[in-house]
């Protein structure tokens, strides 16, 4: 067991010597927690084998699922990359630092450890300030996959990843919450076409201004085999069964009230993930809004918290409204549709 220190920082102006203690842990192959705009990261030194081993022991993470790599400049990119294709470079000027990951073919000096045995490797350059004073005063790209033990939903603030990594790691960061709540885009520059491997953080509509067509991994869907390592795996999955329902918002509510009435006659604790145009709808069940259907944002930040209340209150089954696809709601409902593990009504 390790002792885990939990240091809070400002989250605009990181204070100096708490990003020192951070850093230096970094360093000499510790593990650091730490915000970025997304979720919380779990860093190490990118560069490092064994660093990277420690992340997957931390998180009881399969090891062929690739960790994404984070710098704080484009000046680190060249050491890691064999070369930057002209589309990576008009996406990176603009959307970096944001919630952008490039895959790229990756250098010999990145370790086959922290790329589950690929020969490319994935990278952003987050645009959240403690994020990018960390890696900047490790003085190495910081590895980081989001701090949930594996399976779980990523944390979106310090007490969510202290719940799941006391012990496991050297320090976390604690900058308050994360804004986006869902992991960044990840994109694959490889064919002529490009292709979110993820849907995240930068829409499929901000891509598509840049670079006009961007498909979507067709491995995305249930049962299809996705090109992305992590996308095979059951993830962000509450300990409760969830259904998710789809359809008209009016039929939506009609559905889960329908269901949360039946499992409330047998004895069950459901609870419901509503929006606030329809909270005030249900009649049962544990209700609690996302956030609003009008600001798709509001709702990103909050999904992964929401379905770690449920597990706290113990519900038995989790009844979820879907959202329109559009925007970040691509990414809200791709996390949804695993959150279920694809266990989804259409009304
Ligand atoms: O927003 C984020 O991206 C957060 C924060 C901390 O930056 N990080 C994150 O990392 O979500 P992680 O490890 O939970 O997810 C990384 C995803 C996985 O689906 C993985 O398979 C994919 O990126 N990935 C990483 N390297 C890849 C590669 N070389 N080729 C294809 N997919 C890759
Ligand atoms: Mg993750």
């Amino acid at each position: 067991m390790l002792e885990t220190k939990i240091i809070k920082v400002d989250k605009n102006q990181p204070e100096r010597d708490k990003i020192k203690m951070a850093a230096e842990i970094i360093r000499k192959g510790g593990l650091v927690a730490f915000p970025t705009e997304t979720v919380y990261g779990l860093g190490g030194n990118a560069l490092d084998e064994d660093a990277a081993k420690k992340i997957y022991a931390a998180k009881g993470r399969p090891q062929d699922n690739p960790l994404i790599v984070h710098i704080w400049d484009i000046s680190q990119l060249n050491q890691l990359v064999k070369e930057i294709p002209e589309k990576a470079r008009l996406l990176m000027d603009k959307f970096w630092p944001g919630p952008l990951t490039i895959i790229f073919h990756k250098n010999d000096v990145v370790p086959f450890g922290t790329t589950g045995g690929l020969d490319t490797v994935a990278i952003r350059m987050p645009s959240h300030p403690v994020a990018l004073e960390l890696i900047k005063e490790a003085g190495v790209p910081i590895a980081a996959p989001s701090a949930n033990i594996s399976g779980k939903p990523s944390p979106v603030c310090a007490e969510e990843v202290a719940e799941d990594m006391t012990g496991r790691i050297d320090m976390i960061l604690d900058g308050g919450k994360a804004s986006v709540g869902v992991e960044s885009t990840v994109l694959d520059l490889s064919e002529e076409v490009p292709i979110i491997l993820r849907p995240g953080g930068v829409t499929r509509e901000e891509l598509q201004e840049v670079l006009g067509r961007v498909d979507l991994d067709p491995g995305l869907a249930p049962g299809e085999k996705p090109r992305s390592p992590g996308q095979k795996y059951r993830h962000y999955a509450p300990d409760a069964p969830m259904t998710l329902v789809e359809g008209p918002i009016d039929r939506q509510v009609k559905t889960i009230n329908e269901l949360a009435e039946k499992l409330e006659s047998q004895g069950l604790k459901v609870g419901i993930m509503a929006t606030a145009q329809t909270r005030h709808l249900y009649t049962s069940g544990h209700i609690i809004s996302a956030g609003d259907r009008t600001a798709p944002l509001t709702i990103s930040s909050n999904i992964f918290t929401i379905l770690r209340k449920f597990d706290r209150l113990g519900v038995d089954q989790i009844l979820a409204e879907g959202i329109s696809k559009d925007g970040i709601g691509l990414a809200v409902m791709n996390r949804l549709y695993k959150a279920a593990g694809y266990n989804v009504i259409k009304v």
